[in-house]
């Protein structure tokens, strides 16, 4: 077998690890239920082709079994979802567990209570492995935010289950975070932004090889500046990286990749949203202020260049968009591609900020692909394999 499609699916119990690590609020509310719609197709296929579901997942960071990280708030949603009543389960394995299941009518949905209640889950524990295969026949990994991690429910028990295939939405997920990266339609543009260069140079590096334009935007272009020998005021800094950016403006130019920096930004007097701001050359930031933003020349200047392109990925926000006043940029950055995307130009938003940059603005139906992964769609990004997938049989 080599993909979900050619699964033998009818009657089986199916382990289907997805990434329900969705943000609750203090009354256990969801407050952003993207990530349950994306592993809706893949469990009403499993559902529409006879299977008993097994649901997988962690929540939070908890240190054993911790009641506030609990997945039982999920179930009313996910029941909506589905138009099924899920069964929830107290445990992610054991016997009592293996009777939920069995009880299971075909096409029924089980979710395992949060599988990081084990530490032996991250330890990835092949005994733990073992106990969660017990629970199925086959297993689908869809939790593409989770790939990075090599743990017992991600990669573990894949060695114990045959077959072991990947999701709709981890096909679609390595369809544009690999395939459309690998071999885009040309001009490629890339838009990395974020406050610190340190943790996307691994991701600038690695795109250096395969775009034609390089748009740099958020904190990380203080260091950028700086290392040009401009003064950056009491912008964010990172100063054991002045060579590092040099380096990287080096290489760009030796690729022939057009790198553009902004040309003005909007300044705040501190870091606050009712902050003074005002807009200066990105090269006559004065002491005592701090870039927020990028400003309104550079924002023409980023979308002439992207006009231009037939494929754009972009990661990381412009500027510190949680405070209205210093959100334009990234705000003209998500509608630009949002039409772009209507004129067919392939639009790959890649994960964690520039997802929430994008929903808050209410453009995220208009992309080509949103990423639902952080960690994992940056590994990606950066050409690193990610274990969820290596172990599958369709990796
Ligand atoms: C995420 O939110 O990035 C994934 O669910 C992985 O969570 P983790 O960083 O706690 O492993």
């Amino acid at each position: 077998v080599g993909t979900l499609k050619e699964a033998d699916l009818k009657g089986k119990s199916v382990f289907v690890r997805v990434d329900l690590n969705v943000p609750l609020d203090d009354n256990s509310n969801i407050t952003d239920d993207t990530r349950i719609r994306a592993a809706v197709p893949t469990i009403k296929y499993l559902m529409g082709n006879g299977s008993r579901v097994v649901l997988c997942s962690h929540l939070g960071r908890p240190k054993g079994v911790t009641p506030k990280y609990s997945l039982k708030p999920l179930v009313p949603r996910l029941s909506e979802l589905l138009g099924v009543e899920v069964v929830m389960a107290n445990d992610s394995i054991g016997e009592e567990v293996q009777k939920l299941v069995a009880g299971l009518p075909e096409g029924g949905v089980l979710l395992l209570e949060n599988v990081r209640f084990y530490p032996e889950e991250e330890k990835n524990d092949p005994e733990f492995a073992k106990k969660l295969a017990a629970l199925a026949d086959v297993y689908v990994n869809d939790a593409f935010g989770t790939a990075h991690r090599a743990h017992a429910s991600t990669e573990g028990v894949a060695k114990y289950l045959k077959p072991s295939v990947a999701g709709f939405l981890m096909q679609k997920e390595l369809d544009y975070l690999v395939g459309a990266v690998a071999n885009p339609k040309k001009p490629f543009a890339a838009i990395v932004g974020g406050s610190k260069v340190s943790t996307k140079i691994g991701v600038i590096e690695s795109l250096l090889s395969t775009v034609d334009i390089l748009l740099l935007g958020g904190g990380m272009i203080y260091t950028f500046y700086k290392a040009q020998g401009h003064s950056v005021g009491s912008s964010l800094l990172e100063e054991d990286k002045l060579d590092l950016a040099k380096s990287l403006m080096e290489k760009a130019k030796a690729k022939g990749v057009s790198l553009l920096l902004p040309t003005d930004v909007v300044i705040a007097d501190k870091f606050a949203p009712d902050a003074n701001s005002k807009i200066v050359p990105a090269t006559a930031i004065p002491d005592g202020w701090m870039g927020l933003d990028i400003g309104p020349d550079s924002i023409k200047t980023f979308s002439k260049a992207l006009d231009t392109t037939k494929t754009i990925i972009w990661n990381g926000p412009m500027g510190v968009f949680e405070f209205d006043k210093f959100a334009a940029g990234t705000e003209a950055v998500a509608k630009q591609l949002a039409e772009l995307s209507g004129k067919g130009v392939t639009t790959i938003i890649g994960g964690g900020d520039s997802v929430a940059a994008v929903e808050k603005v209410g453009l995220a139906d208009k992309m080509s692909h949103i990423s639902t992964g952080g960690g994992a769609s940056l590994e990606l990004l950066e050409g690193k394999p990610l274990p969820g997938v290596l172990a599958l049989d369709d990796a």
